[in-house]
């Protein structure tokens, strides 16, 4: 039976906001069904389906392995995927390709912002009858999940409800209204009186949307919302973006103890940095100019924010355990490096566990250009990166051609950038040259110097820090502009 969207409560489509961890974290709290952010046809058909074994999650990955939209088994009975579109058979092929991995499709008629509108979407469509006539009977046809969409309301009631039964008519599950006109902004006072009318003159279940701060600030509230507009579900976006645990039952939880709650998520399912900095900003709306919201607003990475909100222990350990998994699942010498029996050329590489930390650098001095520099002065050809990518988390790994020897990290990155990054500081470290590291002075560079004479005595010192010779692979099929984060 397909989810049914009577009697729920329901966290509302929003952009950059509903990712997965917002979405997670939402159900977490009480919320009965979560939708996905907008996610636009054209943009959506570009993309591949990848299973990402180590998190376990579905990841739609765009041309540049961005992910646009991520989900998991959690999520899978009550996840609506959002879409915007204007054109029928466009969004008949998005939902055929996410179909199996939500739990319904909806088509946003709402959003009066220009990048929804222009090309005919979002509230574009509100002037479109026929069009979304055939948008949505397209879609209600083409596939086996229920079909919704989300409006905003006409000028005036009656034709709102016109509009509304024409809707009904094309055999959508429910309809969502924002109960506000497309010119009018979120300080405008929500119309309950045209969502009430909607809901007495249409069978399927109204879904009421537009009452956050204004109605809602609370639980309770949403009941109070519901009744004001004789609703069968209400959606929610301002108030649960702000707070999440507003679909608690019990009550709401203190800003801190939600911030806690999202990291965990954002940390588990590798949320991209700048999201999770980007909702945790909404959340602290009115602390951005204390020193945590600067704090906050300077970070620059997932690891960086743990440390802000107190939650290093936590970011290390899920981190150690995450690399055991990933172990576990013996994947760490699957990337196309170790296949001796295709009896390719085996080549010999320096390997050392280190990974690039952007922060310990100036974006003119990275560890690559400090490398190539150093080969241009020695009249050396440029540095070679050979990267490949592992399909179980598709993370990258590089080697690095210097003076016809090989350098790489042991360890796995999400980026190609970032994996050639730390190839080279395995070349410059082990050569003992400078990094070109922030604060590198004087006698790092002794340090180094210091340490690359040990390197020479393998089998003494710091077992981490002694080069471990490994045969790898030379791999002519590199991936080439695949970046995961930038
Ligand atoms: C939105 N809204 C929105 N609506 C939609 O259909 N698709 C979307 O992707 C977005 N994106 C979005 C982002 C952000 C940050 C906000 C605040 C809002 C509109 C949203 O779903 C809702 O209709 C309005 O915010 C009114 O509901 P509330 O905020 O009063 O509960």
């Amino acid at each position: 039976m397909g989810l049914s969207f009577s009697d729920k409560i329901i966290l509302a489509p929003m952009v950059r906001v509903g990712t997965l961890p917002m979405r997670l974290l939402a159900l977490d709290y009480g919320a009965d069904i979560v939708y996905c952010e907008e996610l636009v046809d054209l943009k959506m058909l570009q993309c591949k389906r990848v299973v990402n074994e180590v998190l376990q999650t579905v990841d739609y990955v765009s041309p540049t392995e961005r992910i646009v939209f991520q989900t998991c088994e959690r999520e899978k009975g009550c996840v609506v995927f959002q879409m915007g579109t204007a054109d029928a058979k466009r969004a008949l092929a998005v939902a055929k390709l996410v179909e199996n991995d939500v739990a319904a499709i909806d088509v946003n008629m709402g959003c009066p912002k220009e990048y929804s509108t222009k090309g005919g979407m979002g509230a574009a469509l509100l002037s479109s009858p026929e069009k979304i006539e055939e948008v949505l009977k397209t879609l209600v046809n083409g596939i086996s999940k229920p079909v919704t969409c989300k409006i905003r309301i006409l000028p005036t009631v009656e034709e709102t409800v016109s509009l509304v039964k024409m809707i009904e008519k094309t055999g959508v599950a429910a309809i969502a209204v924002h109960g506000r006109k497309k010119e009018e902004r979120p300080q405008h006072p929500v119309h309950c009186d045209f969502i009430k009318a909607i809901a007495e003159a249409v069978s399927i279940p109204v879904i009421a949307n537009g009452g956050s701060q204004e109605i809602i600030r609370e639980f309770v509230d949403i009941e109070a919302f519901k009744s004001l507009t004789a609703a069968s579900s209400v959606m929610l976006a301002r108030a649960a973006m702000w707070n999440p645990s507003i679909f608690r039952r019990e009550g709401i939880l203190s800003i801190n103890d939600v911030i806690h709650d999202y990291i965990r998520h954002a940390v588990h399912y590798d949320n991209h940095y700048t999201n999770t900095k980007y909702c945790l900003c909404q959340m602290l709306r009115d602390q951005l100019e204390s020193s945590l919201g600067k704090k906050l607003h300077a970070a620059q990475s997932t690891k960086e924010i743990c440390e802000i909100f107190g939650m290093t222990t936590f970011y290390e350990s899920f981190t150690l355990s995450q690399e055991a998994r990933r172990e576990s699942l013996n994947i760490i010498n699957q990337g196309t490096l170790e296949f001796d029996d295709k009896n390719e050329e085996i080549v010999d590489a320096t390997q050392l566990p280190v990974k690039f930390e952007k922060k310990d650098y100036l974006p003119q001095i990275t560890p690559k250009m400090v490398l190539l520099e150093w080969c241009r002065k020695e009249k050396l050809p440029q540095p070679v990166y050979q990267t490949v990518q592992r399909s179980l988390d598709r993370f990258f790994h590089s080697v690095v051609t210097v003076n016809e020897k090989k350098y790489c990290s042991f360890l796995w990155d999400k980026s190609k950038k970032l994996a050639e990054q730390a190839a080279a500081i395995v070349c410059l470290r082990t050569l003992g040259l400078p990094e070109g590291k922030i604060g590198e002075g004087e006698s790092d560079l002794v340090h180094k110097r210091k340490r690359k004479m040990q390197y020479q005595k393998v089998g003494s010192g710091n077992l981490s820090e002694v080069p471990q010779t490994k045969k790898l692979h030379q791999e002519d099929d590199t991936t080439e502009g695949k970046d995961k984060e930038s």
